[in-house]
């Protein structure tokens, strides 16, 4: 009794509230075997009531609301919210922690209003990654946080399907920088659209290669369903067939279409039977808060919430439901790799992914270029400037389109004016007058870098063919070391030590 005693005590303080949630095959599953389904709610308020300064309201970070609405959620039999942007330097403590023990899992995007990749001009760049990064930073040591989402309806037809490879490399990365920093191994993956052109080739395409660059997960924005419908004429049938050998769990990222209201939610008992079950992992119904565009499940005045009629229609659905629970340990879908699919008119997607982002490679960079971007330089005026250097030199190392990704695409726009900038000063001999560009560039004093940082520039310039060998490097190093000064820098690098750096002045 005594052990026993200490056990009672003592473990509940050493244990999370909730298992961590890992992945076998097309399911998830509860640490312990069991099968998890996803009965989610999107939680996040518009940007209605902002405080001075913020574009959007972190709904992880307001503990009297956590609390409020908590016991909500867990009305509704909620196992699980999707948040859309967090201030990932706030303190998420207080919620998560009182998410936990209602055993409510958390999946965040990763990405805010303004740093996200876009649709007409996808980019995943130093700024993306690092705010990518900074929300993983901020919510890894959570164990009920499920998964992140890389990206949200960026791609949004066949006009745009050239976003993929960006959104795909951002999976790759961010699953890299979770084993890099020694992280837990949290799943991402991506939530598209229902596009009828692009759903289905999307989903393979994310789901396909290896472990280290796949989606760990596909979810679905679907909104097929509206008021009493059915499997069959609702469309859900056929999504059903469309991703029944998927080799990731697929699941619906926000659903409730709202067309005829108040919302029936009829579509719950059939999302969670049979009839789908063996290929949906759940769905995120879409959302908590009453807002303009009437999706709410309860509003919030003064402070205080009401239910709607479609919250309560919710949790009568809800209670209704009995999916089959399996075992990880009995599944019968193995871990497979699948290929990935073909182009056709509707699905134009490189097989190359771009570069992963290095910031310290910017910034070694820019240290080597002779003629750079003028402090004084406003981001506004860049665009004229870059067709004007790019009309002079080729600008392909800077520049990434669908098909091809620029060496130093990643970079900021004023390290990749530079560097256009210094390219055209070097075509031109380096006259003085080359770096000018009506007063937008200035002839910079270049000092020695480490030996790293010429390194780091020759790999990332160097062709895949080419050895990384020591006469390589030594041209690299001669086509960037400084020129305009009178003073030559000579590097001594002291190869022992292999930090130390020296820099002699010679006259
Ligand atoms: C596994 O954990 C979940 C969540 O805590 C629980 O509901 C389930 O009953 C557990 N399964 C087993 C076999 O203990
Ligand atoms: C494709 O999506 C873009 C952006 O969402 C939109 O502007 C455009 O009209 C769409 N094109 C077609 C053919 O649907
Ligand atoms: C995964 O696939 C990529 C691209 O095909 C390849 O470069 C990488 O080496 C592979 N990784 C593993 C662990 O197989
Ligand atoms: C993409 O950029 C590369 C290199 O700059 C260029 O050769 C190619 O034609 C471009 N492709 C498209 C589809 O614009
Ligand atoms: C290095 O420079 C020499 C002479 O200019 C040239 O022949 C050689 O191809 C260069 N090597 C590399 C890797 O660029």
């Amino acid at each position: 009794m005594k052990v026993n005693n200490f056990l009672y005590l003592h473990l509940p303080l050493l244990v999370s509230a909730v298992p961590t949630i890992r992945i076998h095959g097309n399911k998830f599953f509860y640490d312990n075997g069991t099968q998890f389904y996803i009965k989610g709610v999107a939680y996040q308020k518009d940007t209605s009531d902002l405080s001075l300064g913020e574009m959007y309201v972190d709904p992880l970070a307001n503990e009297a609301a956590c609390k409020r609405d908590i016991p909500y959620l867990q009305e509704l039999h909620t196992n699980l919210i999707r948040v859309y942007a967090i201030h990932s330097s706030k303190s998420h403590d207080a919620c998560m922690n009182m998410l936990s023990n209602a055993g409510i899992y958390v999946l965040a995007d990763l990405s805010s209003p303004d740093e996200s990749i876009i649709t007409s001009d996808p980019s995943w760049n130093t700024d993306i990654y690092r705010r990518y990064t900074s929300v993983i930073d901020s919510l890894q040591k959570y164990d009920n946080v499920l998964g992140f989402f890389a990206g949200n309806e960026v791609i949004t037809n066949y006009t745009n399907t050239g976003a993929a490879p960006y959104i795909k490399a951002a999976i790759r990365d961010v699953k890299k920088y979770m084993v890099d920093k020694g992280y837990r191994n949290i799943p991402v993956g991506y939530s598209a659209n229902d596009d009828a052109d692009t759903r289905e080739k999307s989903a393979r395409y994310f789901a396909c290669g290896n472990e280290t660059e796949r989606a760990d997960f596909y979810g679905i924005n679907m909104y097929e369903w509206c008021g009493y419908s059915s499997f069959k004429t609702s469309g859900y049938e056929e999504r059903t067939k469309e991703f029944s050998d998927l080799n990731i769990p697929v699941f619906f990222s926000e659903y409730g279409c709202n067309s005829i209201r108040p919302r029936k939610f009829t579509e719950v008992e059939v999302l969670f039977s049979e009839q789908m079950t063996d290929v949906w992992a759940g769905g995120i119904v879409y959302m908590y808060f009453e807002e303009e565009n009437k999706y709410g499940l309860a509003s919030v005045k003064d402070g205080k919430i009401s239910t709607l009629e479609d919250f309560k229609n919710l949790k009568t659905r809800m209670e209704g439901i009995n999916p089959t629970v399996g075992s990880y340990f009995t599944t019968s879908k193995t871990e497979t790799t699948a290929s990935c699919p073909t182009a056709n008119k509707y699905w134009q997607v490189s097989p190359v992914l771009p570069p992963t982002p290095n910031d310290e490679l910017c910034q070694c960079l820019e240290k080597t270029l002779s003629c750079v971007a003028s402090h004084k330089l406003k981001e506004k005026e860049f665009g004229k400037l870059f067709a004007t250097v790019c009309g002079m030199v080729d600008c392909s190392e800077i520049t990434s389109n669908s098909s091809s990704f620029g060496t130093f695409s990643f970079c900021s726009p004023r390290q990749k004016l530079s560097f256009v900038m210094d390219k055209y000063y070097k075509s031109q001999e380096e006259e003085e007058t080359a770096c000018n560009f009506n007063g937008a560039a200035s002839i910079a004093r270049v000092y020695g870098q480490p030996k790293t940082c010429y390194q780091m520039i020759y790999s990332a310039t160097a062709t895949p063919d080419e050895e990384e060998s020591d006469k390589g490097y030594t041209n690299l190093s001669a086509s960037l070391s400084p020129v305009y000064t009178n003073t030559i820098y000579l590097c001594v690098i002291s190869v022992t030590i292999g930090i130390l750096t020296l820099c002699a002045t010679l006259a």
